[in-house]
């Protein structure tokens, strides 16, 4: 049975034996075919090669899967598209990483190279020009090893989407780009140990962490930026309806930029937790919104990103939770997580078809 290494591994692989951590938990059981999630579960437990049943080692599922009979996700994963952005985007991450890490050294007071900074997510957007296709692409990308920069970079593409469907100026969308990119530069003054703690954190740690808001915002304060980025880094934990920290503001308080990062954070949080899940449907984290409270944030901002978002994936096709497939025909504005959706001779309005729901885009 051949070893292979752990970043080798590919979906549909069937694991030869049964596979442990260094302390002897068990992760995966013997025969199980492999998917993104539990490789995934591989990567995060740190299990750097596992033994693959020999006839499903060599061809990759995405080379014997035909296009038609591949998952939404599995398709996006194939194509040349993703795998570009993948390799590009990681190296602007690294790039950013260097740039933040510069802004630590140079002397307070002087000029930050924005056009620098906004360089390398400019370069990923003109070669991802819809905005539906850079959020397909970070909803398939990989955990990367240094999560706070994937994130902050994930969040300034979210921003600079979001500001173009906003109809914001270009000017604009360039700060909000730059917000996004730096809110959470207060992250770097986190130990370590508690920012990549793989368990709950405690009260104390949580304590430690909500600094990162005032401590990111005491690094930007003397920069000659826009005073939005700054804001945006102490503000984007705040909630409208005064739920949040440092400050716990309402909405007439918080700076507009700060409130849009938020959302960009958040939905990000929500479809790149991949730990333990692959990624998460579009409609499920519109309910996941929903139920945690659009009062939360200001709905001139949540309900046109959630439109957006929503709107399109109309035409595409979808697996309701009771195993039906169907099309998406028309989205219910007042309900965005459920549609109309087409199945073969009939339409189902899920708005009131109770607890029936979009499973998977297919
Ligand atoms: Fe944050
Ligand atoms: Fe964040």
């Amino acid at each position: 049975m051949p070893r292979i290494l752990t970043q080798n591994l590919i979906p549909g692989m069937v694991v030869a034996e049964d596979v442990y951590t260094y302390n002897n938990q068990l992760v995966l059981l013997k025969d199980t075919e492999l998917t993104d999630k539990s490789i995934t579960k591989l990567e995060f437990y740190s299990i750097l090669s596992v033994r693959i049943r020999e006839d499903t080692a060599s061809g990759s599922s995405e080379e014997k899967i035909p296009q038609e009979e591949m998952s939404y996700s599995q398709r996006i994963k194939a194509s040349q598209e993703f795998k570009e952005f993948k390799a590009d985007f990681e190296g602007a991450v690294d790039d950013f990483k260097g740039q933040v890490n510069g802004l630590l050294t140079v002397s307070k007071g002087s000029k930050v190279n924005t056009e620098g900074l906004l360089k390398d997510t400019n370069d990923l957007l003109r070669k991802t020009p819809s905005g539906l296709q850079i959020f397909d692409m970070l909803h398939n990308m990989r955990m990367y090893d240094d999560p706070t920069f994937a994130h902050c970079m994930n969040v300034a593409l979210i921003c600079h989407v979001f500001g173009r469907w906003l109809n914001m100026p270009d000017r604009d969308v360039d700060t909000l780009t730059l917000a996004g990119l730096l809110h959470d530069v207060g992250k770097l003054k986190i130990p370590e140990q508690i920012l990549g703690k793989p368990a709950k954190l405690t009260d104390n740690e949580y304590q430690i962490i909500k600094t990162h808001t005032v401590e990111g915002y005491n690094i930007l304060k003397d920069f000659d930026m826009d005073e939005h980025i700054k804001n945006a880094a102490l503000m984007h934990h705040e909630r409208s309806d005064g739920s949040g920290y440092p400050l716990g503001l309402t909405s007439e308080r918080i700076d507009d930029f700060a409130k849009i990062v938020s959302i960009a954070d958040v939905y990000d949080a929500m479809t790149s937790a991949r730990v333990y899940r692959g990624p998460l449907c579009p409609f499920k984290v519109i309910s996941i919104f929903e139920s945690e409270g659009l009062q939360k944030y200001d709905s001139k901002y949540i309900l046109t990103f959630l439109e957006y978002i929503v709107n399109s994936y109309v035409n595409n096709r979808v697996l309701l939770s009771n195993g039906l497939e169907g099309d998406i025909v028309l989205i219910n504005k007042l309900d965005l997580s459920h549609p109309m959706v087409h199945c073969g001779s009939h339409y189902i309005d899920l708005s009131h078809e109770h607890g029936l729901y979009v499973e998977a885009i297919l």
